[in-house]
């Protein structure tokens, strides 16, 4: 390797020859990465630097020790897990009131400009199988607006609502950054004031019976982004210009608190007052919005005590006995389903990043091409890799204070992750429109349904038009029939 390629080092030595780094590979068992190396250019060999002196081999080295070599088991017991507590939906007037005063506490940190919205947009989408981002998506059921678009509606309605525009932070991956950038670019930033789009970090994929990194091709690692959780440590990371961290920003711009959530679900409540004021008056350093789990085999992580330390199961970790347990009126005694909506306090994302306590890493078992030492790609049938990933919800174990909020499923959450089937484009747009049809039936309009209960026709509404029922009522005129597709933006 060529100084000129201002290459330095991360694994212990400076590395200006390519004995120096095979050495320092050697050292971690990962030679071969260099097998390559005399067939490269100038440009290969210093991609393939950059790669490897972007990685951490010493904590690679423990993950390959505790993830890989070791297999995992998750020791769950039973004994020690109980419910825990959560801020149920209202039910009489006196949990109305109290709900309306956590919305005028929400209201008031919106309107002092303290809180920003953060998207995670950084996966990879395998399951939808979209061509491009998943934010650019055309979800809208009559509009085809994409998922991006209607966040940022409600990011510029809120904003216009509360009399302060909220900043918004998406993140991206090295993957489709530049296709998330493009997009945005294309779409003006959907006319709102203030967007940062900022990649999050990779993880190599690491064979799972040699624990030895793969290669994607010859001068280049196979590497994936760091999961959801990989979120805290972009936004404190400097950025690749020198300026300040994006978390430096916020706290300049008087930004105390975070609303965070993913890019796949449109019926996010962004910026919920009502949430954000929970949070603030728990004194909370994270808070989760949660729905009543209905079936023990759902999908949905389950928030609970383990030991009397908030927690969160991931649902392939839970085991049946649990996972089945009822209260005695038959509901789910494990409950609590998160849905991967949160606020957070800047200062907590500081002290959890920058105070060494930032999130562990968790194996996934994934099909990874790669290129085998024969020079052939390998296309596997079955799981041959072990990539690393952070969860968002594991800052949950490190939080000294928290409020869990419970959340009406059927008005705020429906992602989309697949091709077909469930979470799938029907099933979003069919939540969507029945959504728009509530606010207009509250407003007065008939809507006509279907036999399923569903409507009979696509109907969207533009966060920009209205952002809830209430927000419409005053502009639809009572006694309408939306008996066609509608369309009000
Ligand atoms: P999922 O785990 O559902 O992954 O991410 P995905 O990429 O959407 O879909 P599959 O599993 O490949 O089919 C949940 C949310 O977390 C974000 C995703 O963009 C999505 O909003 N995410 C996930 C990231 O931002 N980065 C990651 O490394 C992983």
């Amino acid at each position: 390797m060529s100084s000129e390629t201002g290459v330095s080092a991360g694994l212990g030595t400076r590395l200006e020859t390519e004995p120096g780094l095979a050495e320092g590979l050697a050292r971690h068992r990962q030679e071969h990465l260099l097998r390559w190396w005399d067939e490269l250019g100038e440009q290969g060999r210093g991609r393939l630097a950059r790669q490897i002196e972007g990685i951490d081999f010493g904590e690679l080295d423990d993950l390959i020790e505790t993830l890989v070599r070791h297999e995992v088991v998750t020791s769950i017991e039973p004994d020690h897990i109980e419910p825990i507590e959560v801020s149920r939906l209202p039910t009489t007037d006196a949990d109305r009131a109290e709900r309306g005063r956590a919305a005028a506490t929400g209201a008031d940190m919106l309107s002092a400009g303290e809180v920003a919205v953060v998207i995670v947009a950084g996966g990879q989408g395998t399951r939808l199988g979209f061509d491009g981002p998943k934010g650019a998506f055309p979800i809208g059921p009559v509009s085809d607006r994409s998922l991006f678009q209607v966040h940022a509606e409600k990011v510029q309605s809120i904003g216009r609502r509360h009399g302060h525009a909220v900043p918004l932070y998406v993140m991206t991956s090295p993957d489709n950054h530049a296709a998330t950038a493009a997009f945005w670019e294309a779409h003006e930033n959907f006319g709102l004031e203030h967007v940062r789009l900022f990649p999050q970090g990779q993880m190599p994929a690491v064979d799972r019976g040699s624990g030895r990194v793969l290669l994607a091709g010859k001068s280049c690692l196979a590497l994936s982004p760091d999961g959801h959780g990989g979120a805290l440590a972009a936004l404190a990371a400097p950025r690749p210009d020198g300026s300040p961290s994006y978390l430096d920003e916020m706290e300049r711009a008087g930004t105390t608190t975070l609303f965070y959530f993913q890019v796949d679900n449109p019926l996010t409540q962004i910026a919920d007052p009502a949430f954000l004021g929970r949070h603030r008056e728990a004194g909370a350093d994270v808070s989760f919005k949660v729905i009543e789990k209905q079936r023990p085999d759902e999908r949905v992580g389950v928030v609970v005590t383990v030991d009397g330390r908030p927690d969160v199961i991931e649902y392939s970790d839970l085991p049946p006995e649990l996972a089945e347990r009822r209260r005695p009126d038959g509901r789910l005694a494990l409950s609590a389903g998160s849905i991967a909506t949160h606020v957070f306090e800047l200062g907590f994302v500081r002290r959890l990043v920058e105070g060494g306590a930032d999130l562990p890493y968790h194996r996934a078992l994934k099909k990874v091409t790669y290129l085998a030492d024969d020079g052939n790609v390998v296309k596997p049938n079955e799981p041959n890799a072990v990539k690393f990933e952070k969860f968002i919800f594991d800052s949950l174990r490190l939080a000294r204070r928290y409020a869990i909020v419970e959340a009406d499923r059927r008005l705020e959450f429906e992602p989309l992750k697949n091709a077909t089937g469930s979470e799938s484009p029907e099933t979003v747009r069919a939540r969507l429109s029945d959504l728009y049809a509530g606010w207009l039936e509250e407003g007065g309009v008939t809507v006509v349904r279907r036999a399923d209960g569903l409507p009979a026709f696509p109907i969207e509404i533009s966060p920009l038009y209205a952002l809830d029922a209430e927000d419409l009522r005053d502009r639809v005129q009572p006694g309408l029939v939306a008996d066609r597709p509608l369309l009000l933006s």
